[in-house]
């Protein structure tokens, strides 16, 4: 099912006329059949957005499709969402089965009918034997999964995951996003998810949209979010270590850092710019035209990691990745010579000009 967002925002006012502009004006087409990541930092509208979709907040403006039909002022129960949250929500006193069956029998499904549905459900997310416990004998993974179960038993049309991942350690994570994924595969129903973590969103995504400040900044491929990032906070949100930034001028068309000129054939005024460069994205260079203080070098797995500050570039660190191969000309050393490969330039309001 297409979930298109027309021009889409949220105010809240507060008792005192104080307004928080959760969402403005947010216009986009999320496909049929994706996993779709909305991401940003924390406060920036991600679950607003998604529970404006799923009809739990009424937008201030805007309207909201599945598919060709209006929903805009259609219900949540009619809507087909299926929504889970980051603290599973499960009814403590009921078992796994009476849980994952719960929507069911509200609309009043037979019995039997809907017993054989839950299980279903819970042998695609693979706690089909686990029906009989109660939520608190269950791990955090294996809860999430019974919350996920519940989301789908209906078939709902699209499915909401607001930070389903979050209450998880760092192993389960992992091995519950690769589940989710699977999930959403053998189902094929479009998924939004959201999460703050930017590598969450691009390992899981078939596309991410990006949001900061309840403004819409990006919406791609993650890999090509990456590689083209439309501004400075896309550039600096996504990967890690984050780009490495350094203050540039540009006079008579000419780019410099710390006056080494790195590139030409900039147009207009004479100004200050911001120069971005991904920590694997320069060469170790005697001549190297970005030159590193370095501070220590890290040497894990088949990578190497210089970190050093750079002179007039002090309010932060440089990060730079370059393959282990190199250790005997880095070891030891100083003072390190480097030339960006492939970097990004913005103006100082963030706009990206190359
Ligand atoms: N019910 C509400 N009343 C007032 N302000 C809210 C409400 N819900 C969210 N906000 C505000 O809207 C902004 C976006 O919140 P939210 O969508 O929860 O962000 P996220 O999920 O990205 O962390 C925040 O500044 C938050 O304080
Ligand atoms: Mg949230």
């Amino acid at each position: 099912m297409e979930v298109v967002l027309k021009s889409l925002s949220k105010h809240f006012t507060d008792r005192k006329g104080n307004v928080a502009k959760a969402l403005n004006d947010l216009d986009v087409t999320i496909p049929s059949g994706k996993l779709i990541g909305l991401l940003g930092p924390s406060g920036c509208g991600k679950s607003t957005t998604l529970y404006l979709i799923a009809g739990l907040h009424k937008p201030t403006q805007g309207q909201i499709f599945f598919g060709d039909s209006d929903v805009t002022n259609v219900p949540p129960e009619k809507r087909g969402i299926g929504l889970v949250f980051q603290n599973y929500a499960l009814y403590p006193h009921l078992t796994v089965r009476q849980n994952i069956m719960f929507p069911l029998e509200n609309m009043k499904m037979p019995k039997d009918e809907a017993i054989k549905i839950a299980q279903e459900m819970a042998d695609l997310v693979d706690i089909g034997k686990l029906m009989d416990r109660k939520p608190k004998e269950l791990s955090g993974g294996q809860q999430q999964r019974v919350a996920i179960a519940r989301a789908l038993v209906k078939k709902p049309r699209v499915l909401l995951l607001d930070e389903p991942l979050s209450n998880l350690d760092a192993r389960l994570r992992l091995q519950t996003r690769e589940e989710i994924k699977k999930i959403q595969r053998e189902t094929g129903i479009t998924t939004i998810f959201v999460t703050h973590d930017q590598e969450e969103a691009m390992s899981i995504s078939d596309e991410i949209i990006l949001i900061n400040a309840g403004v819409f900044q990006q919406m791609d491929h993650p890999q090509k979010v990456y590689d083209e990032p439309a501004n400075l906070f896309v550039a600096k949100f996504l990967g890690n270590p984050a780009i490495n930034i350094f203050h540039g001028q540009i006079k008579t068309g000419v780019l410099s850092v710390n006056g080494v000129e790195l590139d030409k054939g900039f147009k207009g005024e004479d100004r200050n710019v911001v120069v971005g460069v991904r920590p694997e994205a320069f060469y170790l260079d005697n001549k190297g035209k970005i030159e590193i203080n370095v501070e220590f070098v890290e040497h894990i797995g088949r990578d190497i990691t210089v970190v050093g500050n750079v002179e007039n570039q002090n309010d932060s660190k440089v990060r730079i990745i370059i393959p282990s191969d190199h250790y005997n000309d880095v070891f030891d050393k100083s003072r390190l010579g480097f030339t960006p490969k492939r970097m990004y330039i913005f103006e100082e309001t963030g706009e990206r000009i190359k």
